[in-house]
């Protein structure tokens, strides 16, 4: 229940929701730009979801294969991302890529190492050139380590176990937030000149997603919506081809890229090294909407493992090199009893990361809503229908700088207005009346979206499938709304709201796409329909039973002359592999 007699009300030049990478960085630049920033996060400071990242961080550093450039990195990004991407985005990604490893090293970042002291580059999925630097397998965590280190050392102040209910407005424009302690309940409000937006994506609304308990709700995503701005491609929801099956606890978490990225074997019930079947060029190392719906044909069509998913073998790889690369997989596994040194780890597709998300401005990151910019994986744009395994740490960090400086610039550019006390009301009322929902029900209704969201909306999806999971989700909603009064569970509550939002968003974007790109697989619209080389947005509309969707698209913009080039290059390549 929230407290309103204690509440805390703190002030800053900008506010920053979110302590994974994206939001750390951008507080960094705004300390290091001399403005005032406070940090608001759901989770303990060093454990945002960043930690799970597992396989590495890509920048076209050509350490090991001399050959790459960023323009070659970009053309790869717009190439796997079916040319949904926004290419002025990516070409900022790509550019600035090598800058934040740079960066990363003077912070202290134990990137693996040649003998010679180059840092090492594994291949990722799809890449033309191998430029994953990486960490073992638990990249993430390290640059969360160097992201809090620096942090600290700047004495950013970060407010850990917050929930942020709404964003504040004043005329239009984004002036604090609304939220309260996790733990205790006490309102906190902020006041501040801009707002950075950093607080991950929405995959939780499946039922299997690499994401623990309670992250990646949508709620950024909503808390966006609420105030004005529109999300972009809320359908492209990349499935990860290897989430663990079992135990039951455990599913869906996160087997890395980085297995097949060092010679990890996909194999069916029969044995068989089935990826021959569907890329034999690039075998394991396909693109991974492709091994994805491969391991789901596998498994579908009777030749999967016996608790449904297909095999990842590294035993024929010397154990030592396996203990060297994969040191969390070993742990991991050992942890249910399997030695993936001599033994296969069973898996299949598990919902990964949010595509799409916030519409934003690409050089900048804002949200179109006066005060408010966006980064990571709340924001949309980079990925396409097809993201690049290891694209995005890049990405957070690119873009957490850029969003930052960007937010930092507008706060200084005017007074701070003060907060609207009328909307402070009709928060407090409308959580008031939230926390009278009993939070048994409202958690047993986040299982049910979860599960209508995997059969409606997963790997393959169809115009049946769909319209029965937009039904289902209006008797969600509906019955969260008129569901008993108990005992609450503020943040349940909350998380489903958000959870329906994005949902419903993604639902009706994969409606929308009547075409089969990257992926989002229709199984009654099997080919890709460049009529539909389109952004999907949706737009938030105030109606007389509250926030309404509407959908509109958006034509997407040509490429640099140096970048389509390196496009053109790559898919004659791939012409000429077919011709073979
Ligand atoms: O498989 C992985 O290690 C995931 C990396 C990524 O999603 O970029």
């Amino acid at each position: 229940m929230i407290q309103h007699t204690a509440a805390h009300t703190l002030e800053t030049d900008v506010l920053v929701i979110g302590t994974g990478g994206a939001g750390l960085r951008a507080a960094i630049e705004l300390h290091d730009m001399g403005r005032r920033v406070l940090v608001l996060g759901k989770r303990p400071r060093a454990d945002a979801h960043t930690v799970l990242a597992a396989g590495g961080i890509n920048a076209a550093l050509a350490t090991i294969d001399m050959e790459d450039t960023w323009a070659i990195h970009a053309a790869d990004t717009l190439v796997e991302g079916r040319f949904l991407s926004d290419p002025a985005a990516v070409e900022l990604l790509c550019r600035e890529a090598p800058r934040v490893i740079d960066e990363l090293v003077a912070w202290g970042m134990p990137f693996h190492r040649e003998t010679d002291g180059r840092i090492s580059q594994r291949y990722f999925g799809a890449h033309r050139y191998r430029r994953t630097a990486f960490v073992g397998d638990y990249t993430g965590q390290e640059i969360i380590a160097a992201l809090v280190r620096e942090v600290d050392r700047r004495a950013i102040t970060i407010v850990e176990r917050v929930y942020v209910a709404e964003l504040l407005l004043r005329d239009g424009r984004v002036n604090g937030a609304f939220g309260f302690e996790l733990d205790s309940g006490r309102e906190v409000i902020v006041q501040a000149g801009a707002v950075v937006l950093a607080a991950g994506g929405h995959i939780h609304i499946y039922r299997r997603s690499s994401s623990r308990r309670r992250e990646n709700t949508g709620d950024g995503m909503a808390l966006a919506f609420a105030a004005g701005a529109s999300l972009a491609d809320m359908e492209l929801v990349q499935f990860h081809p290897s989430g663990m099956i079992s135990p039951a606890q455990l599913e869906g978490t996160l087997v890395t890229e980085a297995v097949r990225g060092e010679g990890g074997r996909l194999l069916n019930n029969r044995g068989e090294r089935f990826m021959s079947n569907y890329d034999a060029e690039r075998m394991e190392l396909s693109t991974r909407d492709r091994v994805a719906l491969a391991n789901y044909t596998e498994i579908a069509q009777g030749r999967g493992t016996p608790n449904g998913g297909v095999w990842l073998d590294v035993s024929h790889m010397p154990p030592a090199l396996i203990h060297e690369r994969l040191p969390r997989m070993v742990a991991q596994f050992k942890g249910v009893g399997v030695d993936i040194t001599r033994e296969p780890m069973e898996i299949a597709p598990t919902a990964h990361y949010s595509m799409g998300g916030v519409r934003v401005e690409p050089h900048s990151h804002w949200t179109g809503v006066p005060g408010l910019y966006a980064a990571g994986e709340v924001a949309a744009g980079v990925h396409g229908a097809n993201r690049l395994g290891g694209n995005s740490l890049a990405e957070i960090l690119v873009f957490g700088r850029i969003a930052g400086r960007h937010a930092g610039q507008d706060a200084a550019s005017q007074a701070t207005a003060a907060l609207d006390q009328a909307q402070i009301s009709r928060v407090r009322q409308r959580l008031a009346t939230l926390s009278q929902r009993d939070g048994a029900h409202q958690r047993a209704l986040i299982d049910r979206l979860q599960e209508t969201v995997w059969q409606g909306a997963g790997v393959v999806r169809s115009e049946a499938g769909l319209e029965q999971a937009l039904h289902a989700l209006a008797g969600i909603r509906s019955q969260a709304t008129n569901g008993p009064a108990g005992a609450p569970d503020l943040a349940a509550t909350l998380d489903l709201e958000s959870m329906l939002l994005t949902a419903e968003a993604t639902v009706r974007g994969a409606l929308a796409r009547t075409e089969s790109r990257g992926a989002h697989q229709r199984s009654d619209y099997p080919e890709t329909d460049a009529e539909w080389q389109r952004t999907i947005v949706i737009e938030p509309v105030v109606g007389e039973r509250g926030l309404g969707m509407r959908l509109a698209t958006a034509p997407i913009a040509p490429a640099s002359p140096e970048v389509q080039a390196a496009v053109d290059e790559s898919e004659l390549e791939l012409a000429g592999r077919l011709v073979e």
